[in-house]
């Protein structure tokens, strides 16, 4: 008979083994994108409304636009090789890098009834791309 802390300990290697496994699978693209994802989750969702920290706030937001400006470099595979959608994608990452700006200048403006509309603009724009270049295969 095992100890719980034999199951624990098993349970928790296997957790950290199936993300190093999901992480080795991710293109670049995906790694940029799911640093945006945990930014925006983890920290600027929820910091929006708290005013008090929006300092600690503008530091996730620079994050994510640091992730936005390296997702614009690397095409998806959707619109490899052809010009006209890469222009498209390169557009659409434009735009939300200018939404993830405008978010953080209100944000260092203390008006964060503005950059939670700015936040719902992104997560517009983030269901819009995400129906244009993400593979279906990708929940
Ligand atoms: C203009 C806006 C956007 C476009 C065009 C876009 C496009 C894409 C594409 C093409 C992929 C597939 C990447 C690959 O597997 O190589 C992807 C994945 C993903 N994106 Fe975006 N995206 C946008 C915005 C966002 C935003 C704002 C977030 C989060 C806040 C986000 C979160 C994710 C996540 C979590 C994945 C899945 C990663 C995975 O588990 O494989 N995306 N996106």
């Amino acid at each position: 008979m095992r100890n719980l802390a034999y199951y624990v300990i098993v349970t928790l290697i296997g957790a950290v083994g199936a993300v190093a496994i999901a992480w080795s699978s991710c293109s670049e693209l995906c790694k940029q994108m799911t640093t945006m994802n945990y930014e925006v989750k983890v920290f600027i969702d929820p910091g929006l409304s708290h005013p008090e920290l929006n300092a600690e706030t503008l530091t996730h937001v620079e994050k994510m636009r640091l992730a936005a400006v390296a997702a614009r470099d690397l095409i998806p595979e959707k619109a490899a090789g052809n010009l006209r959608l890469t222009a498209e994608y390169q557009a659409d990452i434009d735009l939300l890098i200018s939404q993830i700006m405008k978010m953080g200048e209100a944000l260092a403006k203390n008006d964060n009834v503005a950059a939670i509309r700015f936040l719902n603009d992104i997560k517009s724009l983030k269901l819009e791309g995400h129906g244009k270049f993400k593979p279906a295969t990708i929940n």
